[in-house]
Order: structure tokens, then C-alpha cells, then sequence
């Protein structure tokens, strides 16, 4: 599939229905055709023709059983959120797809100031399941899952800017816009100076714990490293003090850590190292799971 061949060929209308259906998804699994006409302001039998050759397309999934309705697929709901960063002037031009993880799609994208990477978020059914069990999203559809994941990495690279992670620059739908890193995972590459390169993640760790930041499924994979380093991938991000925080940080120093032990026979202590990340701001958080306004921290 190839999101900017069928961007170029939808037509005004078929955008208004997109919109549409973006809109209404959150109350609606299928949003009802009479809703669509009457968001979009196209008649009824008009609304039906372009939702036909939109699912052959499968931009969208209709249903016809009980009443007829319509949900945007992963490409649909990708082609609304490229569709309005175009419009508001974010982005010139997509480029090429440069990737493909099993919760996104990633492509290289022309931006009003150059290049950059847009990141589509997609939540399959795993993540789905997931997901549900640990917060209760009840019967939220897929679009708004990925929706939801695209925020929360973009609130996190938003308060986490100006340290090591992609510049962000915008967000629609699932869409988030950010900063072209030109560099290679960990796990590829063998570095130099895995010591230092080390202490400088651990740093880092601690830099956005002080941000108020958990990274939350932070790995080998999940660092970028070229003439510097990048920490990238932050949808299941956590704040301090949200429940879980204090597991899924000491999970993410334990993924490092194990890391380098493998790949370069460095020994680190876990316990002694969270400590250097937290240091004496353990008990920062209240019963209400709030950062504490006072003391250190
Ligand atoms: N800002 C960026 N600049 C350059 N390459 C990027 C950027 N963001 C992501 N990539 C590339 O795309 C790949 C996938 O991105 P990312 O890790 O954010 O999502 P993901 O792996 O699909 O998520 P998950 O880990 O849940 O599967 C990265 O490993 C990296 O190669
Ligand atoms: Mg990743």
C-alpha cells in the first residue's frame, strides 16, 4: 500500500467523509451514514456511493447489518492525519516508508523545514489485548487505541525536547511529525566506547525521570546511535508517579543493563544504579500518585 499514491487520487468529498468518521469514531464503532451525511454535508445516497469505493479501496470498513455504517482501517485513518498536517503546513510531501515495527509504520516525509519522519501509530490486536487488560479502554475500536498511543508519544517528546530524543513537531490522528535521525539502532552497531556510552544513557534515564518522564519499553532497540545518541519510541511512556512507574523504570534499567552485559561484558549493579538515577527524590510521589509540589524533586 502505498499512502501517497491513494492521497493523491481521494477528492474533496471522500476527505469530508474521512473527517467524518475521524470525528465521530469516539462514539461510534461504525458511525452511522446519517451522521457521516450530516457532518460532511453530502447527501445520503452520495455519502453511500463514496463509502463503497472507499472500502474497495480499504480506506474504510462498512457495515451494513443492523444499520449501514462506517470505520476508517489503519490506512484510512493514516491518510486523515497525513491529510491534515498537509493542510495546516506541516508537510510538503511524503517520501518514502522507512520502516514497518509492529506497532507503527514509519516514513520519511518533507516538512516545512526539511526533511523529517512521520510516524504512524497502528495497535494491533496483541497491543489491543494489552492495553485493555491494563487500563480499561473498554470497547474503544483500533483508531482511537492509535490515536491515543500517537499522543501520549508526543506529549512525552514534547517535555522531553532539548534532551537526547527526536524533535517533535506536530500531531494529528495517529500521526506523529518529528526530527529525521540519521542513525542506527544499538543492536547493529558495535560501538567504541561502551563505558561512557553507557553512563551517558543512564544519565539520560535520570534526565527524564527528572522531567517527570518513565520511558517504559526502553532497549536496545529503541536507541539510536550515530555521532550521538537518541533514545526514540515513547507511546507506552509513563509519568512518575503514575501506577506502575517505579516497575517499568526499573525494567527499563534492567533491559540496558543486561544489554551491555551481553554484548560487552559490562557489570552494573541494578540496584546501585537506580539509585543513581532517582538519588534522594524516592518518595516524591503522594498517595494520589501526584509529584509532590515540595522538597526535592
Ligand atoms: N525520528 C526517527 N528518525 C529516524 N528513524 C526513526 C525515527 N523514529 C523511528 N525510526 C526508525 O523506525 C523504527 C521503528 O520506530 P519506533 O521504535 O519508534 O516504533 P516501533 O518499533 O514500531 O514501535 P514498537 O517498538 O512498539 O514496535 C526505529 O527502529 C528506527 O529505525
Ligand atoms: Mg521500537
Amino acid at each position: 500500500m502505498d499512502l501517497a499514491e491513494i492521497y493523491k487520487r481521494l477528492g474533496k468529498n471522500s476527505w469530508k467523509i474521512l473527517d467524518a468518521i475521524f470525528k465521530n469514531l469516539w462514539n461510534y464503532k461504525f458511525v452511522p451514514v446519517t451522521v457521516i451525511s450530516d457532518h460532511a454535508k453530502i447527501d445520503e445516497e452520495k455519502v453511500k456511493k463514496i463509502l463503497k469505493s472507499l472500502g474497495d479501496e480499504r480506506i474504510v470498513i462498512n457495515k451494513y447489518t443492523e444499520y449501514e455504517g462506517a470505520t476508517l482501517t489503519f490506512t484510512g485513518l493514516s491518510l486523515y492525519s497525513l491529510h491534515k498536517l498537509v493542510e495546516e503546513g506541516y508537510v510538503k510531501a511524503l517520501g518514502k516508508k522507512m520502516g514497518e515495527g509492529k506497532e507503527s509504520m514509519i516514513y520519511n516525509c518533507l516538512s516545512k523545514d526539511g526533511e523529517a519522519v512521520i510516524k504512524f501509530h497502528k495497535l494491533g490486536y496483541q497491543s489491543f489485548k494489552k492495553v485493555v487488560e491494563k487500563r480499561d479502554y473498554g470497547n474503544l475500536n483500533f483508531s482511537v487505541l492509535s490515536v491515543r498511543s500517537a499522543k501520549r508519544e508526543f506529549s512525552a517528546l514534547k517535555k522531553l525536547q532539548g534532551l537526547a530524543v527526536p524533535e517533535a513537531y506536530a500531531n494529528e490522528g495517529n500521526a506523529v511529525l518529528m526530527e529525521l535521525i540519521d542513525a542506527k539502532e544499538l543492536y547493529k552497531v558495535r560501538v567504541e566506547n561502551p563505558e561512557e556510552l553507557l553512563d551517558m544513557i543512564i544519565e539520560e534515564i535520570a534526565k527524564f525521570y527528572r522531567g517527570g518522564i518513565v520511558h517504559g519499553d526502553l532497549s536496545e532497540f529503541n536507541i539510536l546511535v550515530g555521532d550521538s545518541f537518541w533514545i526514540i519510541d515513547f507511546p507506552q511512556s509513563m509519568e512518575v508517579c503514575e501506577e506502575g512507574w517505579d516497575d517499568a523504570l526499573r525494567r527499563d534499567v534492567s533491559n540496558i543493563l543486561k544489554y551491555f552485559r551481553r554484548a560487552y561484558r559490562i557489570e552494573r549493579d541494578i540496584n546501585s544504579t537506580l539509585e543513581l538515577i532517582i538519588g534522594d527524590t524516592g518518595d516524591r510521589c503522594d498517595r494520589e500518585g501526584e509529584v509532590r509540589s515540595s522538597g526535592s524533586g
